[in-house]
C-alpha cells in the first residue's frame, strides 16, 4: 500500500481528498487535539490538565469514591470551560464531509458534545458525556445542561448520589456504542485519527482494526503518535486548519 507521509499542507490536501472522494464508508476517530483549538485543554503534551491534575484521583471510581466531591468539583469545572467553547472550524468540517458522504461515522473520545453542537449527526462518544449524570444506586441518567451544579456533590430523586456520565480508567465502554464503533471501523475503507495520542485504549485499538480491515488510514495531529508509523498518510497540522482543507 502506498504511504505519505506529508507536512506539506498542499500533498496531503491533494491525497486525502482523492481518497475521500472513493471512500464508500468513513469513520473518523477524535480525541482531545479537536478541541484544543474551542479552549478546552487536552489531557496529554504541553498545558494538558494530566500534568496539573492526578488522573488517578478525578478519573477512576476509586478516586470518586474516596472523594466525590473533589471529583465533582472538577467536572464541574471542566463543564463551565465546555459551556463557554464554540465548536471549531475542525468540528464543523467534519459534520460537512459528513454531509457529502455516503456512510459516515464519528468516534469520539471526547465528551464535550462538540461534535453534536456542529451538527455532526452519526456521533458515538465512546467515554460518555460530560452532561450526563447517572445515579450510582438507581442507574437512572438524566442530562443537565447547567455548567455550574448545585450542590455538589448532585444527589438523584432516589437519594442516591450522581456521578458524571463519563467513562472512567478501568472501566468498561458502553458496550452497544462501543459494537457501533467497531462495526463502522470494520467497514470503513478510510478512517481518520484526528488529535489523540492515541495511548488509552481500547479506543485507540480501532486505529488497528481500521488497519487490517484493509482501511487507509490518515492521521491528523500537531505531533508524533504511537499509531503514526502504522498509518497510510502523516498529516502534522492542526485539526481547524487542516479539516476545513478538504471541504
Ligand atoms: P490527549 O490529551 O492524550 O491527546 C491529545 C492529542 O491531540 C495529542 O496527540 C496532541 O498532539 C494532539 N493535538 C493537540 N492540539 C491539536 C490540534 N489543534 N490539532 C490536532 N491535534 C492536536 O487526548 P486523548 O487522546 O483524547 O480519558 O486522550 C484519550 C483519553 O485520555 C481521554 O478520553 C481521557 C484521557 O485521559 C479519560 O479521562 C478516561
Amino acid at each position: 500500500m502506498e504511504r505519505v507521509r506529508s507536512s506539506e499542507a498542499g500533498a496531503a490536501v491533494e491525497v486525502v481528498a482523492g481518497w475521500l472522494s472513493a471512500a464508500k464508508s468513513v469513520a473518523v476517530l477524535t480525541g482531545a487535539g479537536i478541541s484544543a483549538e474551542s479552549g478546552i485543554p487536552t489531557f496529554r503534551g504541553p498545558g494538558g490538565v494530566w500534568k496539573t491534575y492526578r488522573a488517578e484521583e478525578l478519573a477512576t471510581p476509586e478516586g470518586f469514591a474516596r472523594d466525590p466531591k473533589l471529583v465533582w468539583e472538577w467536572y464541574d469545572w471542566r463543564r463551565s470551560v465546555i459551556a463557554e467553547a464554540q465548536p471549531n472550524a475542525g468540528h464543523r468540517a467534519l459534520a460537512a464531509l459528513e454531509a457529502r458522504a455516503e456512510r459516515f461515522t464519528v468516534i469520539t473520545q471526547n465528551v464535550d458534545g462538540l461534535h453534536d453542537r456542529a451538527r455532526s449527526r452519526n456521533v458515538l462518544q465512546v467515554h460518555g458525556d460530560i452532561w450526563t449524570l447517572r445515579c450510582i444506586v438507581c442507574g437512572r441518567e438524566r442530562r443537565d445542561l447547567c455548567p455550574r451544579l448545585e450542590p455538589l456533590p448532585p444527589y438523584c430523586a432516589c437519594g442516591g448520589m450522581e456521578r458524571p456520565g463519563v467513562v472512567w480508567f478501568g472501566e468498561s465502554l458502553p458496550q452497544g456504542i462501543w459494537e457501533q464503533a467497531v462495526k463502522a471501523t470494520k467497514a470503513a475503507d478510510l478512517f481518520f485519527v484526528i488529535g489523540t495520542s492515541a495511548v488509552v485504549h481500547p479506543a485507540a485499538g480501532l486505529v488497528y482494526m481500521a488497519k487490517s480491515a484493509g482501511a487507509r488510514v490518515v492521521e491528523i495531529n500537531v505531533d508524533d503518535t504511537p499509531v503514526s508509523s502504522s498509518v497510510d498518510l502523516c498529516w502534522r497540522a492542526s485539526a481547524a486548519q487542516a479539516l476545513p482543507q478538504l471541504l
